[in-house]
């Protein structure tokens, strides 16, 4: 398939993965928890209403955050989980109504791992921690070797009830982020120590996945540029981390970085000027062919023509913009560069700033944001 690179129309041009799938435009919603589902893990109207209107709004690809593919690990209880319980009909509507428009809508497949929320469960990670504080358990060898067949299960789900694809989340101090961190992962066995081997249980779980969902299925992955933390996975680590990537199937990489972990950054409570991983998004560029998506800080088009004209990604991602303007995309799409301002807080607590969008989404759900 052959498309025009008139750069200015740059954002409009349509993107054909790896698989076969097609992504109408340049503009990825990067996934964001919304602690709407219905606290059993299925969705609410408020929820799908949040993603029919993200699909209105233009984008290309949305991508709903943290998916669980265990109820017994999940990240917060509002999570949407993909079950054997689960609510089929209100996934399919979720799916169905969040696709209007050609938007494609990927669940990003979640496991909190050590980072699990306690009150509703029991974390566990790659190896049993008791550091600074956070404490978690850790897999057994046959806990690890059921995962690849817990994420088949989820995607498979996905797929039935009408997904256009998935995300595994393998960033920001999760479960299989902490398989990639010599922080998180002091496993002695076939998936611990080098870099190959922290990547060991993510590259079997493509491969597992694929297999269920077949060739022409996207399936995309998120990490880390960097963990950001003493001691976690540095770029050099997450370049490695690319490389084995690039051998697997797997259709779309999104770059991120930070963590969760307790006293940690967080991309999403982040205030610097972003964009924040254009330089490693560069280098990640050199070394494989399968199509980006870069995250973090964008607030202009012209900082997203920029990320795109300059070949450092194939496609921008944007979370805290499209919750300040659901709208973005089509202004940007269509030429007019209206600009979102993040909101400025005095020494938010940690986690603060992205509690307060996870509040607004919410609003956007209902339909009564302020404008
Ligand atoms: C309210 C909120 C919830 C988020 N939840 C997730 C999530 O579930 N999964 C994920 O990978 N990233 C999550 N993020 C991080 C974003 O996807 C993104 O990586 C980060 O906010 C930086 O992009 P931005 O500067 O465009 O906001 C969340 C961000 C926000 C603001």
């Amino acid at each position: 398939m052959t498309y025009s690179t008139n750069h200015d129309n740059l954002l409009n041009q349509p993107l054909e993965l790896p698989c076969g799938a097609v992504i109408k435009n340049r503009l990825v919603k990067s996934a964001m928890s919304d602690s709407l589902g219905n606290g059993e893990g299925d969705p609410t109207n408020a929820q799908i209403r949040l993603y029919e209107r993200w699909a209105e709004g233009g984008l290309g690809l949305s991508i709903i955050g943290e998916v669980q593919v265990d109820p017994n690990f999940p990240e917060k209880p509002g999570n949407l989980v993909l079950s054997a319980d689960s609510d089929l009909n209100a996934l399919h509507s979720l799916a169905s109504r969040a696709s209007i428009n050609g938007a494609h809508i990927w669940p990003q497949l979640g496991h909190a791992g050590g980072l699990s929320y306690t009150p509703i469960s029991h974390p566990k990670g790659p190896s049993a921690l008791n550091i600074d504080g956070f404490q978690c358990a850790g897999m057994s060898e046959t806990e690890v070797s059921v995962l690849p067949d817990i994420y088949a299960r989820a995607a498979v789900l996905a797929k039935d009830v009408g997904f256009t694809g998935v995300q595994i989340h393998a960033g920001h101090g999760f479960l299989l982020s902490q398989f990639l961190s010599p922080l998180f992962n002091r496993r002695k066995d076939q998936y611990g120590g080098t870099i190959e081997a922290r990547c060991r249980i993510i590259v079997e779980i493509i491969a597992k996945v694929r297999s269920v969902v077949g060739a022409e299925f996207p399936i995309g992955i998120k990490i880390n540029s960097s963990d950001q933390l003493e001691g976690g996975l540095t770029q050099e680590d997450a370049l490695e981390a690319i490389r084995i990537l690039d051998k697997t199937s797997i259709d779309l990489i999104e770059l991120s970085g930070g963590s969760y972990f307790p006293g940690a950054i967080s991309s999403s409570d982040c205030s610097t000027k972003g964009p924040y991983f254009i330089d490693f998004a560069k280098k990640a560029k050199n070394i494989t062919s399968i199509p980006l998506v870069v995250t973090g800080g964008f607030k202009t088009r012209g900082q997203s023509l920029n990320a795109l004209t300059s070949n450092s990604t194939d496609f921008v991602g944007l979370a805290r913009a499209l919750v300040l303007d659901p709208e973005l995309p089509n202004d940007w799409l269509s030429g007019v560069d209206s600009e979102v301002e993040f909101p400025r807080f005095e020494t938010p607590p940690q986690g603060g700033i992205t509690a307060w969008y996870t509040m607004y989404l919410t609003a956007i759900g209902n339909d009564n944001e302020k404008k």
